[in-house]
């Protein structure tokens, strides 16, 4: 049994005022635990307070939300890979269903961000996903697969036990419509195996922890992590409240 990763992504949530109140609260609740890794995704603006107010909790993960698919250059309102490192993130989450299907964002521009990210001793984790009508029409896998496969292509083999995935259904983002633990269990499955196609290891790939998103709250929080190969959570709307965050964290 891993220990399960709960990642909490506030998108555009939470300034530094807000996410020191946060902390307070949060790190008063949660006492550092060794059985599992919860990873903080706060708005770029908030990185450097949440690494402040996680000095001493060295336990708890910062990640950013976002990196450019360039090391640096003429580039208003991005920020690197390397400043992210810079301010104290350790993850970078690639290819979030928001960053591809409001912003735009191409398989093609997650391969640039996935090897920056690990250039920059940042952790992918990389986000999958398929649509409603994706998913009507019988696509899921296809276009799942053909998003791990194209932000994985220049991760080279030796460095799949860097990496992170995480199954995010759009059509669960937001919605209050989650994947049941049954429809996770296939998907990761599918991934799971891709992933030990890729990197030539069954036993690498068991280790990569893929994690479920879309909808998950305190409620349905162990039934999904109890779903064969979900080795954890990566919440929204439920990681916004310390107080329902600390509880999640301690499913
Ligand atoms: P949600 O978002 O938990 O609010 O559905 C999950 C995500 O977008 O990562």
């Amino acid at each position: 049994m891993k220990r399960p990763v709960f990642a909490a992504n506030w998108k555009m949530n939470h300034g530094p005022t807000e996410a020191r109140a946060f902390l307070r609260t949060f790190l008063s609740r949660y006492k550092k635990r060794t059985d599992r890794t919860v990873i903080i995704i706060p708005p770029a603006i908030s990185v450097t307070t949440v690494a402040a107010g996680l000095a001493r909790r060295t336990d708890i993960l910062l990640g950013v939300q976002n990196i450019h698919s360039q090391p640096k250059g003429a580039f208003t309102g991005e920020a690197s890979a390397a400043m992210a490192f810079d301010a104290g993130a350790r993850i970078a989450l690639i290819g979030h269903s928001e960053r591809r299907h409001v912003f735009g964002e191409t398989d093609a521009a997650t391969a640039l961000k996935c090897r920056l990210a690990l250039d920059n001793d940042l952790a992918p984790i990389v986000c999958v996903g398929e649509t409603i009508d994706q998913r009507n029409a019988g696509s899921t896998e296809e276009t799942i697969l053909r998003q791990l496969r194209a932000a994985l292509a220049p991760v080279s083999a030796d460095e799949f036990s860097r990496i992170l995935v995480a199954y995010e259904p759009v059509w669960a983002i937001g919605t209050g419509r989650n994947a049941t633990p049954d429809d996770a269990a296939k998907e990761h499955a599918v991934l799971r195996a891709e992933l030990g196609i890729r990197c030539g290891s069954t036993k690498v790939a068991a280790g990569i922890p893929i994690l479920y998103g879309g909808s998950v709250n305190a409620s349905n929080a162990a039934g999904l992590l109890a779903a064969s190969g979900v080795d954890g959570l990566l919440v929204g709307g439920a990681s916004l409240d310390a107080t329902t965050w600390s509880d999640l964290v301690s499913t």
